[in-house]
């Protein structure tokens, strides 16, 4: 049979399916819950200095094949976030905890408080489309993605994954950029910014008018951009974006990730999906006779 365990740097994973951020990740039962439903990891909703509120409603809109949200970075801070943290560790779950900050100093200071609570590895969010000051104003620039990931590399003992936005030019650009600052791996793709308009109101859905999209329809996105990664630099790739089954995965590993997360999914197909995903990875290898994750890692890329 096959064997779904993977590697991303030094971290171990029973198999590839992570939780993403944001999605049923703010206390440890909801944590535990995607961890008995078949997920290897799981990342927090990012968390900041101090509680916040976030935007006021609507923050979610369901479009034809997707999800657009501008929540606004909604959190309860991190002294409470770290209890729940160790709650999952204690469990002997895995969390790779995220992070946003307005700069090195405070992705630094979250870094470190994760790591003394028990998570296992520091995402860092970069790349959320639409929050003023953090996210992808920050992430969108090369040099400050470096500046970052290095601050927290010197921080921190545990695998630091700067999480990249599409919604630039060359996002290939900005993994190098992690790279060089000494990322563990970078996660690719956060949500594709995007806007709802309804016509009858003459008005944006969200609040925020502008948000971030994810879902099945932001899929080709994210294989692309995980294959222009993977073919400029040598570390890990997390894939992320519109994964709900064992082929969307497949097309992820394919392009060169050794890892995937799932958000979006688990509304509709609820904690089970990572099970159904990795019931779907082992029938597909043992059927075509691949015998590990890292057999399938990047093998649409050789012609
Ligand atoms: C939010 C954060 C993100 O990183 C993202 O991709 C979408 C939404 C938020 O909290 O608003």
């Amino acid at each position: 049979m096959a064997d779904l365990s993977t590697k991303v740097g030094a971290l171990r994973l029973g198999n590839p399916a992570i939780l993403a951020s944001g999605i049923s990740d703010v206390t440890a039962e909801l944590m535990l819950a995607a961890i008995d439903g078949g997920a290897a990891a799981v990342v927090t909703k990012s968390i900041g200095l101090k509680p916040r509120e976030g935007h006021k409603n609507p923050t979610v809109v369901e479009l034809e094949n997707g999800v657009l949200n501008a929540m606004g970075l909604p959190n309860p801070g991190i002294s409470i976030y770290s209890k729940e943290i160790s709650k999952v560790a204690d469990a002997g779950g895995k969390v790779i905890a995220s992070v946003f900050g307005k700069n090195a100093t405070e992705f630094s200071f979250l870094a470190k408080k994760v790591q003394a609570a028990g998570a296992c590895a520091v995402e860092l969010n970069l790349s959320c489309p639409h929050a003023k000051g953090y996210g992808a104003e920050l992430g969108s620039d090369p040099e400050i993605v470096r500046e970052i990931t290095s601050a927290v590399k010197r921080s921190v003992k545990i695998p630091v994954f700067p999480k990249l936005t599409p919604n630039v030019a060359d996002i290939a650009g900005l993994a190098k950029a992690a790279e060089r600052g000494g990322a563990d791996a970078v996660v690719a793709i956060n949500t594709v910014k995007a806007m709802k308009i309804d016509p009858w109101v003459a008005m944006p859905v969200l609040s925020n008018r502008i948000g971030g999209y994810s879902g099945p329809a932001i899929r080709p996105i994210g294989v692309r951009c995980v294959y222009e990664i993977a073919g400029a630099v040598k570390i890990p790739v997390i894939g992320a974006g519109g994964i709900t089954n064992g082929s969307d995965a497949l097309e992820y590993i394919m392009a060169g990730a050794c890892a995937v997360q799932i958000g979006t999914a688990v509304g509709p197909a609820g904690t089970n999906v990572f099970g159904t995903v990795c019931a779907e990875l082992e029938a597909f290898m043992d059927a075509r006779g691949y015998r590990n994750i890292k057999a399938m890692v990047g093998k649409a890329r050789c012609a």
